[in-house]
C-alpha cells in the first residue's frame, strides 16, 4: 500500500462474554485502533456492545456478513447507520442488486461507512463449491464475485492473503480489501490453512490485516498488537 494507506491492524474480538471483551480491551489500551465485532458478541449484546467500544475510542468493523433480499439488507444498513461503525461485511453472493441497494442505503444514511464483500468464505472448498453447482474454480469464482461486488459500487472485499495479489493486478490500488488468516512468525497457525505473517500480507497489498487468537491467547497482547503494527509500518 501507499504511504498515505498504510496497512492496519484490526483485532478479531471473538470472546464469548461482555466480560471477557472489555477485560481484553483494558488490556490492550491504545496498542489497537480497530476492533472487529463479529455475530456472537453481537448477537449476544446487540448495538449498544457496539456503542460501549466505540466510547472506548475504538473504530469498529461489525462483521455481520449480511444475505437477505435487497429491501431487507438496505433497511439493515440503515439500522446500521445510526451505529458509530466504519466497516461493515455482506456477502457478494447476495447478487447484484442487493449489493447496489446495500450501497444505496449506504450513501443515503452513512456516506463514511464502508461496505466489505466477503466473495468465498475461505471454509468452503471446491467439492463444496461443486455441491452449490458453482462449476469454476474457487480462485475464478472469487475473482467473479470480486467483479460483481466492486461493478455495484461497493467499496471493497474480504479475502484470503493469498489471493490479494491477482486481486491488486485485476482492480489496482483502489478496493479496500481486508484479510484474515494472518499469523506473525512463530505463532500457531490453529485451524486457519492458508495464512500468511502480517508484514508478507501489507507487501502483497493488503489494506487491513484481521488477527484474532495471535493477540487474544498471548501472555502480553498489548505487546504482541504493537509488534504487529510496527511490521505492518515497517512494510508500507
Ligand atoms: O483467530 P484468527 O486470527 O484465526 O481469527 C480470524 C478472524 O477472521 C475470525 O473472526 C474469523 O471469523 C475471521 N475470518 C476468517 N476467514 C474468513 C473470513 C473471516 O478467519 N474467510
Amino acid at each position: 500500500m501507499s504511504d498515505q494507506n498504510p496497512c492496519k491492524l484490526i483485532l478479531a474480538l471473538d470472546l464469548e462474554t461482555r466480560e471477557e471483551a472489555f477485560a481484553m480491551l483494558d488490556r490492550l489500551g491504545d496498542s489497537l485502533e480497530w476492533v472487529k465485532v463479529g455475530l456472537q458478541l453481537f448477537t449476544a449484546y446487540g448495538p449498544n456492545f457496539v456503542r460501549e467500544i466505540a466510547d472506548r475510542g475504538y473504530k469498529v468493523f461489525l462483521d455481520l456478513k449480511l444475505y437477505d433480499i435487497p429491501n431487507t439488507v438496505a433497511k439493515a444498513v440503515q439500522s446500521i447507520a445510526t451505529l458509530p461503525v466504519e466497516l461493515l461485511t455482506l456477502h457478494a453472493s447476495g447478487g447484484a442488486e442487493m449489493l447496489e441497494w446495500a450501497n444505496k442505503a449506504r450513501a443515503d444514511y452513512s456516506p463514511n461507512l464502508n461496505l466489505l464483500a466477503v466473495t468465498v468464505l475461505t471454509s468452503m472448498d471446491e467439492a463444496q463449491l461443486r455441491s452449490l453447482n458453482v462449476l469454476s474454480t474457487t480462485e475464478a469464482h472469487v475473482k467473479h464475485l470480486a467483479d460483481l461486488s466492486l461493478n455495484a459500487g461497493i467499496q471493497g472485499l474480504v479475502c484470503s492473503s493469498l489471493e490479494l495479489s491477482p486481486l491488486r493486478a485485476r482492480f489496482g490500488n483502489d478496493p479496500i480489501i481486508v484479510t484474515p488468516g494472518i499469523r506473525p512468525k512463530g505463532s500457531s497457525a490453529d485451524e486457519q490453512k492458508r495464512i500468511m505473517t502480517p508484514h508478507a500480507a501489507a507487501t502483497a497489498g493488503s489494506s487491513y490485516i484481521v488477527v484474532g487468537r495471535p493477540i487474544l491467547k498471548a501472555d502480553d497482547p498489548a505487546a504482541t498488537a504493537a509488534a504487529i503494527r510496527a511490521e505492518l509500518n515497517v512494510a508500507s
